[in-house]
């Protein structure tokens, strides 16, 4: 069982649905991510998408690390919680010019160009603020992650970023672009990476990338290497914590990094996704020939992962977590969609209504992607220090 008793009998007295967030377990997790980059010397931006919830991010502020946004709603976000803007990057393959004009007048780190038509609107938008607008270029490196083809963002066949190809027009077009400073390069391959082979062909490529560039006097200052680091969601009990040092390791070994640049990392998933659970509890049992079906209070609407990327997340019975585990059950949500499940073939112990059952390793991409279809409301929110 994933929790204490004592926690069980804490959560078994709040409404359902709920997520909840173990802030112990994301202070240690932000801990040793920490302690790890600092070996290769880099920072971290924690990417605001896996979760924006603002008493996770007031404590991320307190370990001074930037963070990664997609909007500037998630850069309003990143500020109200105290992150500095010399902090945030601004990523995103479709910036509005609205976007655009208030991440520059925020005056954040950089914004990571994803197409050549947004290096000529950012240098336009800049040119009217009359300024010059820090950049890096986010190269498509055409590199597998080896994940799940919905969470793959580095082949060339995916939307993000520039085709490596394309660098030849880039920088022959980068002289006439007077209100745009070039500081580095951006690469991110996709999520819920595990296998750390992705990682190293990531790097050889962008040690390629980086030549090429200062064969032609390209001096980059700065390094981002994206996210990705992914978690066990099969076995969240024993490996709480994902293996920050070998992923970090990767880059110390095979990236050839200038000893004047600043090296940045953008964890999302690894830093918050076990520290969160959502919380349901069975409406009904019922049965269809051999099916047993488990019927309870939140579904897709609240945890989408399941029936968008068909994921897996381990489900306990916390009503009976003393009973032996011996029966199969699907557990569904009640939204009308056959896509909405948490698991299928769940072996748990004899299960009822009214029993509360705990989604784990739902931390990232959860909350964050919940929504109010059939009208079903959102799920309550409650944290360890104050319960
Ligand atoms: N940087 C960029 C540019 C990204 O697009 C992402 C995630 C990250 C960093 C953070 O990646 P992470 O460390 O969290 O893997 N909803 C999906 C995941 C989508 C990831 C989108 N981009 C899921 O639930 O699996």
């Amino acid at each position: 069982m994933f929790f204490s008793h004592a926690i069980i009998e804490k959560l078994k007295k709040l409404p359902t649905p709920y997520y909840y967030y173990d802030t112990d377990i994301f202070e240690l997790t932000l801990q040793r991510a920490i302690k790890a980059s600092e070996k290769v010397g880099g920072k971290i931006h924690y990417a605001l998408k896996a979760n924006c919830q603002d008493k996770l991010l007031q404590i991320l502020s307190t370990y001074h690390i930037g963070s990664d946004c997609v909007s500037s709603g998630e850069i309003k976000k990143a500020l109200q919680n105290n992150i500095l803007p010399e902090n945030i990057v601004f990523a995103g393959v479709g910036k509005t010019d609205e976007e655009i004009t208030y991440a520059i007048s925020q005056k954040i780190f950089c914004l990571n160009i994803e197409s050549i038509q947004e290096m000529e609107v950012v240098n336009e938008i800049a040119g009217k603020l009359n300024t010059v607008a820090d950049v890096a270029l986010r190269i498509n490196p055409n590199v597998d992650a080896y994940t799940h083809k919905f969470i793959t963002t580095g082949l060339t066949e995916n939307k993000f970023g520039i085709n490596a190809s394309d660098l030849t027009i880039v920088l022959e077009k980068l002289p006439q672009m007077a209100h745009l400073k070039l500081i580095g390069l951006h690469f991110h391959i996709g999520s819920q990476i595990m296998d750390m082979s992705s990682f190293k062909n990531l790097c050889l490529k962008v040690n390629e990338i980086q030549r090429w560039m200062e064969e032609r006097g390209i001096v980059l200052k700065h390094l981002n290497m994206g996210g990705g680091l992914g978690v066990d969601y099969v076995h969240p009990d024993k490996n709480l914590f994902p293996d920050f040092e070998s992923y970090f390791a990767v880059f110390e070994k095979f990236l050839e990094r200038r000893p004047y640049q600043l090296l940045h990392f953008e964890l999302g998933r690894s830093l918050v996704a076990q520290c969160g659970v959502l919380v349901t509890k069975v409406l009904f049992h019922k049965t269809s020939g051999s099916k047993h079906f488990l019927i309870v209070d939140s579904g897709m609407n609240h945890l989408l992962r399941p029936a968008l990327y068909e994921a897996y997340h381990k489900i306990e019975n916390i009503s009976k977590y003393l009973e032996t585990p011996d029966e199969l059950y699907d557990v569904c949500g009640p939204i009308c969609e056959t896509t909405d499940y948490f698991g299928k073939n769940v072996l748990l112990p004899h299960t009822e209504r009214g029993d509360f059952i705990a989604i784990l390793s739902a931390g990232a991409y959860g909350e964050v992607m919940a929504s109010n279809y059939n009208l079903r409301g959102f799920p309550n929110i409650y944290f360890s220090n104050e319960i």
